[in-house]
C-alpha cells in the first residue's frame, strides 16, 4: 500500500465499498516472474498526495486487501530523517513506531462488526517480514537503515522544529504521516505487515542552512523509489 505508479500500470480491480466504505483506490494487480503482486495507493491514483493521512480510509484499505487474500502487506512511506543517519534518499525500515496522531478511525472494534480483544503491539511490525526484507536489501547490496522508530504525526502540515526536537527526545529517527493507523489495524486483522521507508527530506530544522524541505524532497524521491522498486521486485520473487 502506499506506492502510486511504483509499478507502472496494473490492472485495476474495481471495488464495490465494503463494511468500511471505500478504498483509496483501485487494487492494482502484477505479476512480478509468475508471483502475484497487489498494490494500492493510499493517497489515491489521481496524483501525490490526493487524499491527504488524516483523510486516508485505512479501515477500508486493509479490509480490501485482506479480503483479496493478500498474505503480507508491505507499507511503503515516505519519512523525513531526524538522526544524522537518515539522510535523504536512504531506505529505512523501522521496527518500532510512535503514534502522535488524533481523530482518525484506528480500530476496528468498538462495534458489533468487530470483536473487541485487545490486541498485542510490543513490536508494532512483523519480525519475520522484517527479515526478510532485510536480508533481500542486503542481497541487492541497498544501503538500509534496519532499526528505527517512527514518529507518525497528524500533518498534513510538516512539523515546527520544536516538534522534531521533541520527538527525537523520544527516541524517534524518522517522521511521518501514515504509518498509524494502518500499522495498529493490520495488527487487528492479524496480517503480517513491515513498512519500508524513504527518506526524502531532513526534518523540520534539520538541514544544514536550512535548505528547503521541498526542494529536497524533489531531489531525492526518484532516487528512493528506485530503490523501493528493486527491494519489493526481489522481495515478491524470493521465496
Ligand atoms: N514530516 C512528516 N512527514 C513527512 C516528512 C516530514 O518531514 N517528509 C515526508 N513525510
Amino acid at each position: 500500500t502506499g506506492s502510486a505508479g511504483l509499478f507502472g500500470d496494473g490492472p485495476a480491480i474495481p471495488l464495490a465499498p465494503g463494511p468500511w466504505g471505500a478504498t483509496s483506490g483501485p487494487l492494482e494487480r502484477y505479476q512480478v516472474n509468475g508471483h502475484e503482486l497487489i498494490v494500492l495507493a493510499r493517497h489515491g491514483v489521481d496524483g501525490v498526495s490526493a487524499i491527504a493521512p488524516h483523510r486516508v480510509n485505512y479501515r477500508a484499505n486493509l479490509w480490501a486487501l485482506r479480503e483479496a487474500g493478500v498474505e503480507h502487506v508491505l507499507g511503503i512511506n515516505t519519512v523525513g530523517g531526524i538522526t544524522p543517519a537518515t539522510t535523504p534518499g536512504r531506505l529505512v525500515i523501522p521496527d518500532q513506531l510512535i503514534d502522535y496522531t488524533w481523530g482518525r478511525e484506528h480500530t476496528y472494534m468498538g462495534d458489533s462488526r468487530f470483536p473487541l480483544r485487545h490486541v498485542e503491539f510490543t513490536a508494532p511490525f512483523s519480525a519475520p517480514l522484517r527479515d526478510r526484507l532485510l536480508a533481500t536489501a542486503s542481497s541487492l547490496g541497498l544501503d538500509v537503515m534496519s532499526q528505527a522508530t517512527y514518529g507518525v504525526t497528524q500533518g498534513p502540515r510538516l512539523e515546527s522544529a520544536a516538534e522534531i526536537d521533541r520527538l527525537e527526545r523520544d527516541g524517534c529517527h524518522v517522521v511521518g504521516m501514515t504509518a498509524m493507523p494502518e500499522a495498529g489495524l493490520a495488527r487487528e486483522l492479524e496480517l503480517s505487515y513491515a513498512i519500508c521507508c524513504v527518506v526524502v527530506n531532513r526534518a523540520a530544522g534539520r538541514a544544514p542552512g536550512g535548505a528547503g524541505i521541498h526542494a529536497e524532497i524533489a531531489a531525492s524521491l526518484a532516487t528512493g523509489m528506485g530503490h523501493v522498486r528493486r527491494l519489493v521486485t526481489r522481495l515478491v520473487t524470493t521465496d
